[in-house]
């Protein structure tokens, strides 16, 4: 049954889910990384595609930027479509001196300022974190490409332009990277009995000013789709 954002039926969308923020990204990883690839969203123009990789099902969803996107998107494809597990692929902010420019981070857990755990009345303060299982496969096969990359604490921010700066107080937290989607995705996991992980690349390196040219988005991109769709195995 289709849902408000999601022009699908039940069997159209595989167990296992990427989500890129740009649904032209999602369409890049079918047609690039799928075989037998069938489109089953355009709504809003967030294209959704199912397709084969190395013999599995494997979906590719667009979440859009920010939490409540991917809160809508994800929220969606775990409670109505009966998706297992969803690996969030992005880009990212370095904080950390120790991240360049197409270097991976998996998101181990999620800080935030965003205001999407309100919603469910926790008496103190959530973790959201990610799926060990989906993150110790991802480790475990940038390990054995041997790419660099970095395990850890991410900020989920509400803010791109922010009026203050305030990266020196999560730096100083040891937070890696900024991106904008993770907190809605991991929680939205956590609280209906789902799996997720946030798998990201470096396309700013905020601590020197310096950005990816598109070369280096290409192949760091490329890279961390590898990841992804073989953790999706
Ligand atoms: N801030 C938030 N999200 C991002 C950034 C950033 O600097 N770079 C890539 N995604």
């Amino acid at each position: 049954m289709a849902t408000p954002h999601i022009g699908a039926e039940k069997g159209d969308i595989a167990k296992t889910v990427l989500m890129p923020g740009d649904p032209l990204r999602a369409k890049f990883i079918a047609d690039t990384f799928l075989e037998d690839v069938v489109q089953y969203n355009s709504i809003r123009g967030m294209y959704g595609f199912t397709g084969d990789y190395k013999g599995k099902r494997v979906s590719v969803q667009g979440s859009g930027m920010g939490a409540p996107s991917m809160g809508i998107y994800s929220y969606e494809l775990f409670n109505f479509f009966d998706v297992e597990n969803i690996i969030r692929v992005g880009t990212a902010g370095a904080f950390s001196e120790e991240l360049h420019i197409g270097d991976l981070v998996m998101g181990q857990g999620v800080s935030s300022n965003s205001n999407y755990a309100s919603q469910y009345e926790i008496p103190g303060i959530i973790a959201p974190i990610a799926s060990y299982e989906l993150l110790e496969r991802a480790v475990s096969l940038a390990r054995e490409k041997e790419y660099s990359y970095k395990v850890g604490n991410i900020l989920c921010s509400d803010i791109f332009y922010e009026d203050i700066d305030f990266s020196h107080k999560w730096k100083k937290m040891g937070i890696l990277a900024v991106e904008m989607e993770s907190a809605a995705l991991y929680l939205n996991a956590a609280r209906l009995g789902k799996k997720a992980l946030t798998i990201l690349t470096i396309s700013d390196e905020l601590h020197s000013g310096k950005k990816a040219t598109a070369e280096e988005r290409q192949t760091s991109f490329t890279n961390m789709m590898e990841i992804a769709l073989e953790t999706a195995l």
